[in-house]
């Protein structure tokens, strides 16, 4: 069991029902878990689901539990936190999108311990991988529980993976861009599927299982002939103005999320 005592979510969606599911199952890691009765559906569904999950008021959760976890959106982020009455010594883990920690502070009111992190949905099948910052050893516990975490020193390093997380729709992108050129050129889909889905798999798997001094271009000329069909799609790739396309996607997205 984690030393968070019972944990709180303000906000109970999508990311909240996937944290909680990663933080009960298959063996609970919190012992008591507090939910916001927005989203109903979901919150309604977490209680049924787990004996140690119990919906309850914002107030109250705030009230009941050292550890919370901000989970709305940020469009209401401040009309939901501001009124709320915090308690100096309480943790509280924003995983709101781009709300930096000042804004949160003036918001909380009170002095606690702020950490943010970027939970993906996986972490509802503990292989999320989550940034955080700053470094803060419950914060970083609570989603090694869930997969793993990676502590950022700076709010630069933190923006910048933030900025890579949104790489998720381009990589599913490629593979249906692949199937569908597969289509187009008499292929049935469902075989193309068949074949990409587990190509991508165990290419990330093998970059998992790789020494980190092995970089990932490394990789990419491991499994390239040379004079072959990998080495030609990536040189055509490069060309035709993928990487830059690319680059200048998360120079535009860090821009976002910077402000
Ligand atoms: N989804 C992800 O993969 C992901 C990953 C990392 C970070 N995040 C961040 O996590 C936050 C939540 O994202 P999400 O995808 O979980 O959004 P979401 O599904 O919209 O969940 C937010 C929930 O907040 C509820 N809510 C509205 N007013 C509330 C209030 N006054 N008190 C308590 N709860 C209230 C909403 O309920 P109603 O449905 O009743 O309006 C909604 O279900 C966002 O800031 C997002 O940037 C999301």
């Amino acid at each position: 069991m984690l030393a968070t005592g019972p944990i709180g979510f303000i906000g109970t969606g999508t990311i909240t029902e996937a944290m909680v599911q990663g933080l009960l199952a298959p063996t609970p890691v919190v012992q008591t878990v507090l939910v916001s009765p927005r989203n109903a559906g979901i919150a309604t569904k977490l209680a049924a689901s787990f004996p140690s999950v119990r919906v309850a008021a914002n107030q109250e959760i705030v009230d009941t539990c050292q550890t919370l976890v901000l989970a709305v959106r940020p469009q209401i982020a401040e009309e939901v936190i501001r009124p709320l009455n915090f308690r100096d010594g309480q943790r509280v883990i924003s995983v709101i999108a781009a709300i930096d920690r000042e804004r949160l502070l003036s918001w909380i009111g009170a002095d606690v311990t702020l950490t943010q992190a970027v939970p993906l949905p996986f972490v509802a099948r503990r292989a999320g991988v989550t940034a955080t910052f700053p470094p803060d050893p419950l914060t970083a516990a609570l989603f090694t529980s869930m997969g793993t975490a990676v502590e950022c020193e700076t709010r630069h390093e933190y923006d910048l993976l933030a900025a890579a997380s949104a790489v998720m729709a381009s990589y599913f992108g490629i593979m249906h861009r692949t199937t569908e050129w597969l289509a187009a050129q008499g292929l049935p889909e469902e075989k193309g599927r068949a074949y990409i889905a587990p190509l991508f798999a165990e290419l990330s798997r093998t970059a998992l299982s790789s020494a980190p001094s092995t970089s990932f271009i490394d990789l990419s000329h491991e499994y390239a002939t040379k004079g072959g069909l990998n080495e030609q799609v990536f040189n055509d790739f490069e060309s035709n103005g993928g990487t830059a396309a690319l680059h200048k996607a998360l120079d535009r997205v860090l821009a976002r999320i910077t402000g």
